[in-house]
């Protein structure tokens, strides 16, 4: 008897080691093109110096064009085993560089911001074909009508939000909603927190699939301005937001609570890397006056999740060139 349900167990837990995956998430502002040129990727490509020759050491400052960030980007993504990757910030040329250097084994869903098509930043999802499978893609505006582009009345920018419903190799579902929240409007990030947390909640208890988001949220996890990070994870109430979006996806009353949980919580303490700060600006290491935590990745409080790593990776390389203003923030979850 005793030998019977011990090899219960060990097929039991089997059965869950067959079903779960590991991947490597990231989330990384880009930061937009803000100096297009006309070089195409491989010409970028061919620029890259011998691989063997000592560079200038932090001979470059600032902010170089995207014709050379786009490298180190890719190459970061790459060499890090990233199996899924939110981007903020990307304009159309730069979702199409990304798609070309990360190669066939990649796709992406998103789009523009300004128009739903092509027109402005997307926050867009990169994810590796042999790691998961798109079920299905919808856009969400953070704003009083969020089923048409448009901008909240006192925010900087029109603000969208991308859900990917996802299926990984091994046959779980989850959802992956992916922001980008107002740098000039608390009351924007406010309520974008809110729809998130409303439409996290709906796929968590509806739909019963583990919820991942990730974004960059303009605002830390404390402070004065922190409100959108405070309602996502519970702290404070949700706003009142647009009737049709709370209507549709609203839960049963008798729904257990939801919040969202930090990954940078969640993960092992010795598995956090000690990089604090996700954007930096384009600023030497020198000048610590702007860094903050503003990009962060979050698991939804129904579970269907572990957290292993996490860490918020450098984006300066020896030759002092910045890849973005902001640094990559890596976590591996296992769903
Ligand atoms: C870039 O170079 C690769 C490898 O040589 C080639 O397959 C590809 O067609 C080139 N892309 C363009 C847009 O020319
Ligand atoms: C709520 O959103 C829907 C869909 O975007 C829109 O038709 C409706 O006018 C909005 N309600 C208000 C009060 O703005
Ligand atoms: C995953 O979602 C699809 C619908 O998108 C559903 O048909 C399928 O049964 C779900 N799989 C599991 C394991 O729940």
């Amino acid at each position: 008897m005793l030998a019977l349900s011990s090899s219960l167990v060990v097929l039991a837990s089997l059965a869950t080691l067959v079903s779960a995956q590991t991947f490597r998430l990231a989330t990384y502002n880009l930061r937009f093109d803000s100096r297009p040129d006309s070089i195409t990727v491989n010409q970028s490509i061919a620029s890259i110096p011998d691989p063997l020759t000592q560079p200038g050491f932090l001979s470059k400052s600032g902010e170089q064009p995207w014709s050379q960030r786009r490298l180190y980007i890719a190459e970061r993504i790459i060499n890090e085993g990233t199996a899924i990757f939110s981007i903020q910030e990307g304009l159309v040329r730069q979702v199409n560089d990304l798609q070309e250097l990360l190669g066939s084994g990649w796709s992406f869903v998103g789009v523009g911001r300004d128009d739903g098509k092509t027109a402005g930043e997307f926050s867009a999802i990169f994810f590796r074909l042999d790691t998961v499978t798109l079920r299905t893609v919808d856009f969400f505006w953070l704003s009083n009508t969020p089923d048409v582009p448009s901008k909240f009345p006192s925010a900087g920018s029109i603000r969208i939000c991308t859900a990917g419903k996802f299926t990984t190799s091994s046959g779980t579902n989850f959802t992956l909603l992916n922001t980008h929240l107002d740098d000039q409007s608390d009351d924007q990030r406010k309520l974008g927190g809110s729809m998130i947390l409303t439409r996290a909640r709906f796929e968590a208890v509806v739909n019963k699939e583990p919820v991942l988001v990730t974004g960059d949220f303009n605002s830390q996890a404390t402070g004065s301005d922190s409100g959108a990070y405070q309602i996502v994870t519970g702290a404070l109430a949700p706003v009142a937001m647009n009737a049709t979006f709370a209507a549709k996806f609203a839960v049963p009353d008798d729904s257990p609570p939801f919040t969202l949980l930090d990954l940078r919580e969640q993960a092992p303490p010795l598995l956090v890397g000690r990089n604090f700060a996700t954007f930096t600006g384009f600023t030497a290491p020198t000048d610590t006056s702007q860094w903050k935590r503003i990009d962060f990745a979050f698991g939804g409080s129904n579970g269907g999740w572990t957290a292993g790593g996490y860490k918020v990776e450098t984006s300066l390389t020896d030759d002092g060139v910045l890849a973005s203003d902001h640094r990559p923030v890596f976590a591996d979850v296992t769903l």
